[in-house]
């Protein structure tokens, strides 16, 4: 009996979360697709690291990333959503611009990329979202509305996933990755992102319950 080799596809692995946990993916044995605005993640290469252009927010790059990645791998087993943009985080008030830049990567682009893999998906396969606990209904607070509700709705289209490819033994997981120390978290976040990345790694690789919202701080699920 062969063991055969996992594969994972990942957004917005140039930087932050998305950069440290394709480094840790790959030191895992999985191989890895993934996808960034420039084509490349700076000064990192590896045997089993593929990594397709495509930007989040521009739906004919997306489109032609998909069509790449259908050429290279198909039968993957974890699609990990984590590209995302907070331009009004702090900000009272939202803008026509924030909400416009929140939504065509958080949501539009989230969605439509990953309606685009659907196929190349294995039966059984995990598809995690990068949410946030600012998002969840009772955490409501009076900042980051346009990355509030922008993160809100993939919430919602993640329960809905859960239903439409519970058929295909295929569970979907919205998490919370802590607040952490990246260009977005900034530098007074209490989680480092190893910790962060460790936490999400046991959730992508554990039995997390199909559509509903964990949370790595806690290691445990979350009412939305
Ligand atoms: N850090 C936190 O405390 C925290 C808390 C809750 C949730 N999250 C979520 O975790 C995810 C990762 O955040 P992070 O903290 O690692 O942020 P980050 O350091 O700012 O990294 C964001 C990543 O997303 C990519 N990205 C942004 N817009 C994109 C686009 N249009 N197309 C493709 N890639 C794009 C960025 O690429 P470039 O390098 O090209 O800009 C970068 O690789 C996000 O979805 C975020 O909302 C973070």
């Amino acid at each position: 009996m062969t063991n055969e080799v996992q594969k994972a596809l990942i957004t917005g692995a140039s930087n932050g979360i998305g950069r440290f946990l394709t480094e840790k993916l790959l030191n895992e044995g999985i191989h890895v697709i993934a996808v960034t605005r420039s084509g490349e993640i700076e000064n990192y290469s590896h045997p089993n690291l593929t990594v397709v252009q495509g930007d989040i927010s521009d739906e004919a790059s997306i489109n032609k990333a998909i069509e790449q990645i259908g050429q290279t791998s198909n039968q993957i087993d974890y699609l990990i959503n984590n590209a995302g943009v907070g331009p009004d985080l702090g900000d009272d008030v939202p803008t026509a611009d924030h909400l416009k830049t929140s939504f065509s990567v958080n949501t539009t682009g989230t969605v439509l990329f990953t309606e685009g893999v659907l196929n190349y998906l294995k039966d059984g396969a995990h598809v995690v979202f990068l949410s946030t606990a600012m998002a969840l209904l009772r955490n409501a607070g009076p900042n980051g509305t346009a990355y509030r509700m922008s993160k809100a709705a993939i919430n919602m289209y993640a329960v809905i996933l859960a239903q439409r490819l519970a058929v295909r033994g295929i569970r979907v997981t919205p998490l919370h990755p802590g607040w952490v120390q990246t260009r977005m978290g900034g530098e007074n976040a209490p989680v480092t992102v190893e910790q962060s990345v460790t936490g999400i790694y046991q959730a992508l690789t554990e039995n997390t319950e199909s559509g509903k919202f964990w949370n790595i701080e806690v290691e445990g699920l979350e009412e939305y």
